[in-house]
């Protein structure tokens, strides 16, 4: 009976998954040019929709546990929300790189960091998955889908960190199945911030599979995640 129902769950969680709203990509893949154009659009407003999420923010930057003088990757840094944290961990002997692929949203960065006086943060343009990333202790995925859903980015990331690099993410995702209320929510919600729905029940499964287990947590009736581990080498 318990198998029945958690097929028809997966079932309906696929059926629910299907792509058929604006500004999801039609093959349900992400979309790094649909992406760059509506946070081009949107990144005057953008640090006003995310007031809500401080708590998974500042839980996956502690999981990282950042020491002074270590050198940090801020994986689609955004408008830098997470610099000044970040910044002050590491110290002057330290380094952020924060990377994104929205030049509207990396001006917001760079305007933070001038404004606050990190001294110690550099930020790249581009796709997480061309761009030349430099080696690194840590990193940090915070509200980035689009990101960790391709493979190859979540890989050059990992490839970057030093043994035992450290990486943390943080996100939106589906609750339990049965939780439909919540779930209808983040289906309606969550296009607004990224391009695929696809994986939105465990956003960090290529993470886990190019780092190593990581220790997972939910937040707000399981609508949030945080996801930190240990880079495992073999
Ligand atoms: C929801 S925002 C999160 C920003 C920031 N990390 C935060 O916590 O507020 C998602 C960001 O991912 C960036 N992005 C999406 N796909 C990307 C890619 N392939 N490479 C680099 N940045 C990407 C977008 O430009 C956007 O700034």
């Amino acid at each position: 009976m318990s198998q029945l129902i958690a097929a028809l769950d997966e079932k309906r969680l696929r059926r629910f998954q299907r792509s058929d709203t604006p500004g999801v990509s039609p093959n349900n893949t992400p979309s790094p040019e649909a992406a760059r154009q509506r946070y081009d659009e949107t990144a005057n407003r953008y640090d006003l929709t995310t007031r809500l999420l401080a708590r998974p923010r500042r839980q996956a930057f502690e999981a990282l546990g950042l020491r002074a003088g270590e050198t940090v990757l801020d994986i689609a840094c955004g408008t830098g929300l997470n610099l000044s944290a970040l910044s002050r961990a590491v110290g002057s002997s330290g380094h952020v790189v924060g990377a994104d692929i929205s030049a509207g949203m990396l001006a917001r960065a760079k305007a933070r960091a001038t404004a606050e006086g990190l001294g110690n943060v550099e930020l790249l343009l581009g796709d997480v998955s061309k761009i030349e990333l430099p080696d690194a202790d840590a990193a940090l995925f915070s509200f980035t889908h689009d990101v960790l859903r391709t493979p190859v980015a979540v890989r050059a990331v990992v490839a970057s960190l030093r043994s035992s690099g450290r990486v943390a993410a943080a996100g939106v995702k589906y609750a339990h199945p049965a939780a439909i209320p919540i779930n209808l929510a983040v289906r309606a919600v969550a296009p607004r911030f990224i391009t695929t729905r696809e994986g939105l029940r465990r956003p960090w499964s290529n993470l886990a599979e190019a780092a190593g287990p990581l220790k997972v947590e939910s937040l707000l009736f399981g609508s949030l995640y945080v996801a930190s581990g240990r880079v495992l080498r073999t």
